[in-house]
């Protein structure tokens, strides 16, 4: 039988690899300022019986393909996993591992960071004493900005692991109500958090400030566009740090610029990295990050074990830690 081996398609510290690599061969891509351009993905693949990816990859057909029949374990370095085609490697027989929990509290956290600095503008505001323009004296209304304290949230998407790890949090700042979307209704998220499950309507025409928490799937894609931003408040704020394309981006760019919604904070996009040329760009109600959700050291270094750990597990036919 032929040896078992696997390809990295990122440049990982390689102290995560010593045990691994005494059981498997593994190539991992040499360059960690660049992204391995798809031919080079396709050429790398090819032959081997594992792959160690990341969201930026696109896993689909032409890949599986190109791979080869041997493929047998997909381990991807992130929570979500709508870069790969999940129908087809289940068709394939090839399983997929992906890095649940390790994360959750992580993003939680950089969504309350955003919420807070989209809602107080905290970059707008740093951004302005660098500039030199603190009004002398005391500017009564300079900066004003709104309060969670008192607010209705919705969070879409809340019953979710990292959307009950930011209601968690939110409960903490007092706001006058949280509501949520979920497929369904979970009775112990009132019981725990007092959060009521809401049609999605329902919650953009009465929230304050939405916080989008869903995974991305064809029920999500583009679930909030330009129908959507017509019935929130004008007063309103969205924040997403779950996936971009969740929201259509030309629709929200026309609902911030016509101040349709008062404002947005993002961490994830459509494309990414984002175009230096999109509209957004040009707005001042808006915070944007490059996707930093789960960026803490600590967190960054427990994907990888655990992405290694369902790799592993995979080429020896054990069950993943997680899979898909
Ligand atoms: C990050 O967005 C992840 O899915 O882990």
């Amino acid at each position: 039988m032929a040896t078992k081996s696997f390809f990295v398609t990122k440049n990982l510290p390689e102290k995560f690899f010593k045990n691994i690599s005494k059981k498997f061969p593994m190539e991992m891509w040499p360059n960690s300022n660049e992204e391995i351009p798809r031919q080079k993905l396709l050429e790398r693949v090819s032959g081997k019986t594992g792959l160690l990816c990341t969201l930026s990859d696109r896993i689909d057909r032409q890949l599986l393909d190109a791979a080869g029949p041997q493929l047998k374990c997909i381990s991807t370095l992130s929570v979500g996993y709508d870069h790969i085609d999940i129908d087809e490697c289940k068709r394939r027989g090839i399983v997929v591992g992906n890095t649940p929990d390790v994360l959750t509290d992580t993003v939680a956290e950089l969504t309350i960071a955003l919420l807070l600095a989209t809602i107080r503008r905290l970059f707008e505001a740093n951004q302005a004493l660098r500039q030199g323009k603190w009004p002398a004296g005391w500017g009564h209304f300079f900066m004003c900005g709104s309060m969670i304290k008192g607010s209705h949230i919705g969070v879409i998407g809340g019953s979710g692991r990292i959307g009950r790890s930011v209601i968690k949090r939110l409960r903490s700042f007092e706001p006058a109500k949280i509501s949520y979307t979920s497929r369904q209704e979970y009775p112990e998220m009132f019981r725990e958090f007092n959060a009521e499950f809401y049609p999605l309507d329902r919650l953009l025409i009465e929230s304050d400030i939405i916080i989008v928490c869903c995974s991305l799937n064809d029920s999500t894609r583009r679930l909030i566009s330009t129908e959507q931003f017509k019935r929130m408040k004008s007063t309103s704020v969205i924040i997403n740090t779950s996936r971009g394309s969740c929201i259509d981006q030309q629709a929200l760019y026309e609902a911030l610029k016509s101040r349709k919604i008062a404002a947005a904070g993002l961490d994830v996009y459509e494309q990414e990295p984002i175009s230096m040329d999109d509209p957004l760009l040009s707005l001042d109600n808006v915070v944007l990050l490059p996707h930093i959700g789960s960026a803490a050291k600590s967190t960054r270094e427990q994907m990888i074990q655990m992405a290694l750990d369902n790799l592993e597990a995979g080429l020896e036919d054990r069950p993943l830690l997680a899979s898909v």
